[in-house]
């Protein structure tokens, strides 16, 4: 379904202009800039090096201390895009100067529930003289439902929009600024940011030339509800439960298993009186049954299996550690969150008796189009777009094994054979990363998590979006890539979730 074809944004009357810019030479650009829809926020030259406070930013997104790295000298402009009479998408540009620019136009999506501008891609985007976009998903935060409530136009943002807008825009701020109409396209995004790319290429198969698509979170409604219904198997919410099995999990998982699909797990080797774990970890029969029940695929209400079981070797936090001081309540708060404010519009409503009729329910009316399955990719194939996906092996929020099912169903409903498929979309998993990056595995292959860009490592061997441009631009199919682990690896930017 296309209901936003790109140049035809929803017109709310008169071109808005400049609302604040400041005196330099990317403010004639801002004052000048006219898309329909459009208004410009905000707009300056920063110079390579500059901190850029960005104190407007919700708290859950880092604010209201948020700050940015200019990575090149830009001009960076702010603007509000009108979706409907009810919603709005801030995209933020950052456009190196002409002398810089690369000739290509990088656009970054969000994380977890949606609304936090990618600043961390921007930025190693930038630095690499691409014309850099971020978006806000069409809301402020990463937290919270007052954002989705009784607000389905900015459901819509969130589900399939505001990527198409922030690619739109994107390109024309672009051919303006540079005047010129001939460049690359490209896009990045972990997680969340996945299934936007992914639900792009299948309905605006325009947009992009080249899509890296980190740990995607295609099947999202089932991802968000998975966390519900296996900690409902592991006792909870009664943490008196003799079935209650948090503690153990947490200690049993680490390390890397390069292919978790070839062992298996039992988790009776845990048990009490096997001398695996002293008595304070060894699990009684009811906790081996639950840990056992906690390794299996999610099902419908009909019994069909819909999610694939959690990989051996990945955290099980998600839904285990699922209490405040004794009381039950999910660390995970996006199950809460969502389908308080886009599931059930109840804003009092709690995941305590979750079950699998709440996540059929939500999957009947896929709020804004955000489940996203859409594995028809033949306009996007048929136009000779490229994607590369990866995905961690030790992935905590998307179990991997959703990348390989999301991978067969886009070659039977592309109508490709593997040789085809494998000529417009690989897909690497990298043994012990967690999701969208971290873990003990070699997992930086220039995903946004470490910044900034190692420059000893700035080619298409060890950078993913440098091997997706080789692709695109000089026919180098990526075989392999290099994964580097770092000695210090800790996640210092926002983390996409
Ligand atoms: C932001 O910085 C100010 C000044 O350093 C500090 O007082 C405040 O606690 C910080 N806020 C947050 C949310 O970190
Ligand atoms: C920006 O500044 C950094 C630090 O001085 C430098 O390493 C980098 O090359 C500069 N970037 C550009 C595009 O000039
Ligand atoms: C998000 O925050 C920006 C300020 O950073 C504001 O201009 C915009 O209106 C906000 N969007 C929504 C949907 O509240
Ligand atoms: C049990 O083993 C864990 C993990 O090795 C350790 O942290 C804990 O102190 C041990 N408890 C006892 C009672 O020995
Ligand atoms: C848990 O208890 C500690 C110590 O009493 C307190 O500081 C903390 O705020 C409590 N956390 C929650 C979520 O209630
Ligand atoms: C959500 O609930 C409120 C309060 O009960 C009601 O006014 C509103 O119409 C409901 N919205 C939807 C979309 O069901
Ligand atoms: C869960 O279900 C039980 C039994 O029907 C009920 O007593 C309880 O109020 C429910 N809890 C929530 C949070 O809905
Ligand atoms: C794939 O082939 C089937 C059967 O020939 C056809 O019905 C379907 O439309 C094709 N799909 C695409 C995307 O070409």
């Amino acid at each position: 379904m296309r209901i936003f074809a790109s140049n035809k944004l929803f017109f709310l009357g008169a071109l808005a202009r400049l609302v604040r810019c400041t005196a330099d030479k990317c403010a004639s650009f801002g004052a000048g800039l006219s898309i329909p829809d459009t208004k410009v926020i905000a707009c300056s030259h920063e110079a390579n090096g500059t901190v850029l406070p960005l104190p407007s930013t919700v708290a859950s997104c880092g604010g209201p201390n948020l700050t940015a790295i200019i990575t090149t000298d830009l001009c960076r402009v702010v603007l509000l895009v009108a979706t409907s009479s009810s919603s709005e998408v801030q995209l933020e540009a950052w456009l190196p100067d002409p002398d810089a620019w690369n000739t290509r136009l990088l656009a970054t999506g969000t994380g977890g529930i949606g609304g936090c501008i990618d600043y961390p891609t921007m930025q190693n985007g930038a630095g690499l003289g691409f014309a850099s976009f971020g978006m806000n998903a069409g809301h402020n935060g990463s937290t919270g439902f007052d954002f989705f409530l009784n607000k389905p136009e900015v459901l819509n943002d969130f589900g399939y929009r505001s990527l198409h807008v922030e690619a739109s825009v994107g390109r024309q701020v672009a051919e303006q600024y540079y005047a010129s109409s001939s460049f690359k396209k490209y896009y990045a995004g972990c997680s969340t940011g996945g299934r936007q790319g992914f639900q792009n290429a299948h309905l605006y198969p325009d947009d992009f030339d080249g899509l890296l698509l980190g740990s995607p979170g295609v099947n999202w409604l089932r991802i968000v509800a998975s966390k519900g219904i296996l900690t409902h198997r592991i006792g909870w919410p009664n943490l008196d439960s003799p079935a209650y099995a948090a503690g153990p999990l947490d200690g049993v998982a680490d390390g890397i298993i390069d292919e978790p699909t070839r062992h298996r797990f039992d988790p009776q080797t845990l048990a009490c009186g096997t001398g695996l774990l002293n008595a304070t970890l060894c699990l009684t029969p009811q906790q081996v049954s639950s840990v056992r029940t906690a390794y299996e695929p999610i099902t419908d209400s009909g019994g069909h299996i819909v999610y694939p079981a959690f990989e051996l070797g990945a955290s099980t936090n998600v839904f285990s550690a699922n209490q405040q001081n004794g009381t039950a309540k999910m660390s995970y708060t996006i199950l809460q969150d969502f389908w308080r404010g886009a599931v059930y519009n109840d804003s009092t409503w709690t995941p305590e008796n979750f079950s699998t009729a709440d996540m059929d329910f939500a999957l009947a009316a896929n709020p804004g189009q955000v489940n996203a399955w859409d594995t028809d990719l033949s306009e996007f194939h048929g136009r000779g777009g490229k994607i590369i996906s990866y995905h961690g092996r030790s992935d905590e929020t998307v179990t991997s094994a959703l990348s390989e099912w999301f991978y067969s169903d886009v070659q039977s409903n592309t109508n490709l054979t593997l040789e085809e498929t494998r000529a417009f979309y690989r897909l690497f998993f990298i043994p012990g990363m967690h999701h969208c990056g971290g873990g003990p595995g070699a997992w930086s292959i220039g995903n946004a998590q470490k910044y900034p860009y190692d420059q000893s490592l700035l080619d298409p061997s060890h950078n993913t979006l440098l091997a997706l441009i080789d692709w695109v631009e000089n026919d180098k199919t990526p075989e392999t890539l290099i994964g580097t682990k770092y000695q210090d690896d800790v996640r210092t930017v926002l983390i996409l979730v």
